[in-house]
Order: structure tokens, then sequence, then C-alpha cells
């Protein structure tokens, strides 16, 4: 059985070409350079190229863990199974002027109007995902689409990259080519001598050289699954395109050049702290907080996550801490 979904679309294009949205109460509508979003009490405008950025995020990650924030005042929170929508609820302002709205829905029903947006939105020259070097206008009248760039998926391993039967992305016959600014990255792999009988079992590979060929910015991959424990590799360039709000601690390990994390109150967005991280860095992102990283050069970051669906509810409830460790 297949369940059709309504994604809200208007009927007809508005002047400049795009479709106009409905999910809920909120209305979403662009022009040539804007992106217009509007609620009950109150109404929010954001640059299309950065808009499409945070959605094309959203989209991918089905809405990632806690709350992905486009700005100071648009986001989603993820209840895993229901999606809260709001405007302004994690911004003191708004909340003070009781401006902040929020609707709280099935996560098949924004998820198909999101990728719906994103793909009516997206113009042929514009790939939400790459640099902002390596990609063309998100701007202008509606103009084709890029179908394929929004639809790509996440690489996820089942077990560890390399061991039989996953995905690889580690050669030139891969189509993968190294990026411009990691030239430099040596792409030798790792001898390995495996004891007769466990062929198949045991393998490493160059995660330096696997990441040197990331086509992406901004987008954790998940090269190895142990248990909960999740090893998020990722290429950065220029400005991560949400600001994330989460349910759990995180940690980065910063694997080459540098990355600037701007970390606010969750909850107000009141400045906490700069973390300015370089190669062989770690720190740990409690989760109380909301973070947004700047990479002035295409960097490598290796984000750990436990993916625990326990921990939201530990942490929300005060059982368990908001921080990793006790010094
Ligand atoms: C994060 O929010 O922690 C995050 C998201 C995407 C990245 C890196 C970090 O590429
Ligand atoms: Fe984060």
């Amino acid at each position: 059985m297949t369940i059709q979904i309504d994604v809200g679309r208007s009927a007809a294009v508005n002047d400049d070409g795009y479709h106009e949205f409905k999910l809920g109460e909120f209305t979403f509508r662009r022009d040539e350079y804007f992106v217009y979003i509007g609620w009950p009490t109150g109404q929010h405008m954001m640059g299309a190229d950065a808009f499409l950025r945070a959605l094309q995020r959203d989209v991918a990650w089905d809405f990632f863990y806690g709350i992905v924030n486009f700005d100071g005042v648009f986001g989603t929170v993820n209840h895993y199974g229901t999606v809260d929508i709001f405007a302004g609820r994690y911004n003191d302002s708004y909340r003070r002027a009781e401006l902040d709205y929020g609707e709280n829905v099935e996560t098949p029903a924004i998820r198909e109007t999101f990728k719906a947006i994103l793909d009516d939105w997206t113009n042929s020259s514009f790939d939400p995902f790459a640099s902002p070097h390596e990609t063309g206008s998100a701007f202008g009248l509606k103009n084709g689409n890029n179908t394929g760039a929004v639809t790509r998926r996440r690489v996820a391993a089942q077990r560890m990259v390399g061991v039989q039967g996953d995905e690889q992305v580690r050669s030139d016959e891969s189509g993968f080519p190294v990026n411009r600014m990691f030239a430099d990255v040596d792409q030798s792999e790792p001898v390995i001598e495996v004891e007769p009988g466990f062929e198949g079992e045991v393998a490493a590979f160059s995660l330096f050289a696997y990441l040197s060929r990331s086509n992406v910015t901004w987008n954790p991959s998940v090269v190895s699954v142990c248990k909960d424990s999740l090893a998020c590799p990722t290429t950065e360039e220029y400005i991560l395109p949400i600001i994330h709000g989460n349910d759990r601690v995180e940690w980065f390990i910063q694997l080459s050049d540098q990355i600037t994390w701007e970390v606010e109150d969750r909850d107000t967005g009141a400045v906490r702290s700069r973390v300015v991280m370089k190669a062989g860095d770690v720190s740990a992102m409690p989760a109380d907080i909301r973070h947004q990283g700047y990479s002035p050069k295409r960097s490598m970051l290796l984000v750990w996550e436990n993916g625990s669906e326990k921990i939201p509810q530990a942490i929300a409830s005060g059982q368990a801490p908001t921080y990793p460790v006790e010094f």
C-alpha cells in the first residue's frame, strides 16, 4: 500500500516560477533572492542559498539529532517519529514578545513537504551540499532542477568501510577525484597481512585518503558502527549551514586544518563560547548548547556520536548530565 502525502504545493507557480507550499499553518514562498516563511503570528525572511543549504541537511539527515536551527528563528526539533517545526522558539526576544510559534507534525508529512520544497526551489546551477566555491548560483528565476544532487544520500557503513560488502570511495576509478584542497593528502593504503581464516574479517583503509575524495561539505558519513558508537567523519568548508542544538553530548576530533565553533545556549541563543579547533584537537560539545562551525579552508572533522535512543530522555530528565566527563 502506498500512502499519498499532501505536500501542500500550490497549483500554480508564482511570478518567479516557484511553487508555494503549506505545512500546517506554516507557509513557504521563494522569489529570486529570498525565502519567506509565514505562521499565524509572524513571518521571516532568509536568503535562498542559506535556506536551501539548511533544508538539504535537514532532509538528508532525516531531521538529525535534536534541533536543526536554519538560523536564529526558524527550525525543527526531532522527536524521532514526529517533528516540531518552529519559529522563534529558541530565540529569547521572540519568546518574550510571545511571537514564537510551533507545530508538531508526523515525520513523513514534513519529510515529503521539505523534499518537495528542496526539489522545486533548487535550480540546475546550484548544489546545496557543495562548498560555495564549487557550485553555481542559488538565485534567480526558476531554472531547471538538480534532483540528482538534492537526493544524494549520505554514505552509511553497516560495519566498517573497507570490510567486504561496504561502500568504498577510495580510488580514482570510484569517480570521486581528490579535492583541490587535499591535493597533498597521501593516497597510499595500509598493507594488511591477514592470518588464514580471517580473510574478509580484517580490514584497514586510509581515512585521510577516503575523506580527501569527498565531494560534499558539512555532511557526516558513517564509516564505522559499533553498537551505538557512530564514527562520522566529514569534510568542511565555509560555514555549517545549520546551527545544531544537540540532544546529547557530541565529540569532535579535528583531523586537519582548523574550524572555529560559535557556541550558544541551546534555548536562548545567548553566546557561551568560541572554540578554535586545530588539527589534533578534541572537544566535547555539551547537550545544552547549540553550535555552528566556520572552516576557512576545507578541513577534515571526525564527529563521534552515541546513537542510543535512550539518551535524549535521560538528559532531558536530568538522569544523565549534559556534559561528558567529570575532571
Ligand atoms: C554538528 O552539528 O555537530 C555537525 C553537523 C555537520 C557537520 C559537522 C558537525 O558536518
Ligand atoms: Fe552538532
